[in-house]
């Protein structure tokens, strides 16, 4: 079986390491005036209006990121409510104007160079007010494109050998990613930002349908083809990542009506620039039928080592700041004062961002492990530490003024070095790909997004700021060393106070 020929995914990943990555061009260029249309447009695609109803339900922030739903009580999304998910996920909620280039939309969810390369397809039964169908979540207009009428669940399914949980949904969101929309400046580094983007939608999507009660199941094993045939997309342009069925049902999922060709005229990015490395690493990784799928299926746990001089965290911060609100008004911060934040809103921050995740190859529980450099928390010496989630504590590893370091590491950024905290996801890459095969790649990357994802949102609910960030990938190895020797990086975000009077800028 090809995906377990790893080999493809440490060439990958070892060839878009910063810096000198033997994959990454070292003279490309990219001026944001080329940046592509964020959207993918069909030009005949009948439409749906999607109402938007932006008010809060009440639920909190960090609450919405911590709880785990107990399945058969969840509920059923309606129209409304599927399409509160979509705009709480992956809508429009901010419009800035930039001298030069007008005015840009930002998204939900924060995403490399804001290129919002991610798209959304939904896949459902009849539900209230919306009948069975495929379609695609059209942002700009908050519309859903119509792909195909009927319930095709099954044929999603089938490609999910089966899953267990996915035999239940009346709903299923399936993301893809737009290769061409990110590669355009971030060269084939892009497939990295396809898990990191994605997640960062998923940390938003799972919040706020845990919110309205509805219960949902990241499945990352499925036969590739199978759901880009059902989407009626060009592989080589546009690849699936991840399906979340949505939501209970107790009625079985019927036949799919025949997949007939689809004369639908799209344009996913205006440019054709191709990768191959991009597609040689997600070929790599594909599963061919649901002999595989199910061969694949795995749920992984993860040990901790004896650790010394345990730190325990404070208790979880009380905040009341809705989902709702903490998604509109959150925007990555451009400037960090040095300013300290509390040791209690570090604890907070760590405990949601590892609160773990219901998906096919993990069970609430996150396989990243998280290495901090503290430049600035009230009640924690400076220094740089390991999170342990069973012991709720932290690991001190070197004490010490690492501020330099965490600019460094951070790409010799300025965000780094100014902020309180920088929180590195880590995984033992080789242990994943072990067991994953090259689909491990997709998955480590991908976790480690979502608990990116979710310290973005509780960093906000706690009025501080944040923002992801690309870093040099073996010296942030080295400094976490002997510690981290046989980890690599998938994530890396940076929390503090913002710098007041200042104006947005993009990276
Ligand atoms: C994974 C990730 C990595 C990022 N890396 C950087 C970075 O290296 N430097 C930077 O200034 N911003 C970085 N950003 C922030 C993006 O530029 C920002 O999310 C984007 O412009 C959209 O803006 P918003 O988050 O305010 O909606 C990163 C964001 C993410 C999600």
């Amino acid at each position: 079986m090809r995906n377990y020929e790893v080999e493809a995914a440490w060439h990958y990943h070892n060839g878009t390491k910063h810096p000198n990555g033997m994959l990454l061009g070292r003279f490309h260029t990219y001026h944001p005036s080329q940046r592509p249309t964020p959207y993918k447009i069909y030009k005949n695609a009948p439409q749906i209006i999607l109402p938007i109803e932006k008010n809060s339900l009440g639920v909190s922030t960090l609450d919405a990121i911590s709880a785990n739903l107990d399945i058969r009580d969840a509920l059923v999304p309606d129209l409304q409510i599927l399409s509160r998910i979509l705009y709480f996920s992956a809508g429009i909620t901010k419009k800035i104007k930039f001298q030069g280039l007008g005015e840009v939309d930002f998204r939900a969810a924060s995403c490399t160079g804001a290129l919002y390369h991610i798209e959304i397809y939904v896949v459902c039964s009849d539900i209230e007010g919306l009948d069975a169908g495929v379609y695609h979540f059209d942002p700009k207009n908050m519309k859903l494109n119509v792909i195909r009428q009927g319930d095709y669940r099954k044929n999603i399914l089938d490609s999910t050998a089966n899953e267990s949980f996915t035999k239940h949904a009346p709903v299923m969101l399936v993301f893809t990613d737009v290769f061409a929309r990110n590669s355009v400046k971030y060269q084939s580094r892009e497939y990295r930002h396809a898990f990191w983007d994605s997640g960062t939608i998923l940390a938003n999507t799972l919040a706020i349908t845990t919110a309205h009660k509805i219960s949902s199941k990241i499945i990352t094993g499925f036969v590739d083809l199978q759901i880009g045939q059902l989407l009626g997309i060009d592989m080589n342009q546009e690849a699936p990542l991840v399906v979340l069925p949505i939501g209970f049902t107790d009625k079985e999922i019927p036949d799919s009506p025949d997949l007939s060709d689809l004369n639908l005229d799209a344009i996913s990015s205006e440019y054709e620039i191709e990768y191959p490395e991009i597609n040689a690493m997600h070929d790599s990784s594909c599963l061919l039928n649901n002999t595989e799928v199910e061969a694949w299926r795995h749920e992984m746990t993860r040990e901790e080592k004896n650790h010394t001089q345990l730190i325990q965290l404070e208790k979880k911060i009380n905040s009341l700041e809705s989902i709702e609100n903490t998604i509109i008004k959150r925007g990555s911060t451009r400037k960090f004062s040095l300013d300290v934040i509390t040791f209690g809103q570090l604890s907070t921050i760590l405990s949601c961002a590892t609160s773990g995740i219901n998906a096919d190859f993990v069970k609430n529980q996150t396989l990243s492990d998280l290495y901090i450099i503290a430049n600035a928390v009230e009640g924690l010496d400076s220094g740089s530490y390991y999170y342990t989630r069973e012991k709720n504590s932290l690991e001190l590893l070197r004490k010490g003024n690492f501020r330099h370091t965490s600019g460094n590491l951070g790409l010799n950024q300025d965000l780094p070095y100014d902020s309180s905290v920088t929180i590195f996801f880590m995984t033992n890459l080789k242990k994943i790909l072990e067991q994953f095969g090259n689909r491990g790649y997709r998955v480590a990357q991908l976790d480690s997004a979502i608990a990116g994802g979710k310290a973005y949102l509780a960093s906000y609910a706690l009025g501080l700021g944040a923002t992801g960030l690309t870093f040099y990938d073996d010296a942030v190895s080295s400094f976490f060393s002997p510690h981290a020797a046989d980890k690599e990086t998938m994530f890396l975000i940076a929390i503090g106070k913002k710098e007041k009077s200042l104006k947005l800028h993009q990276d």
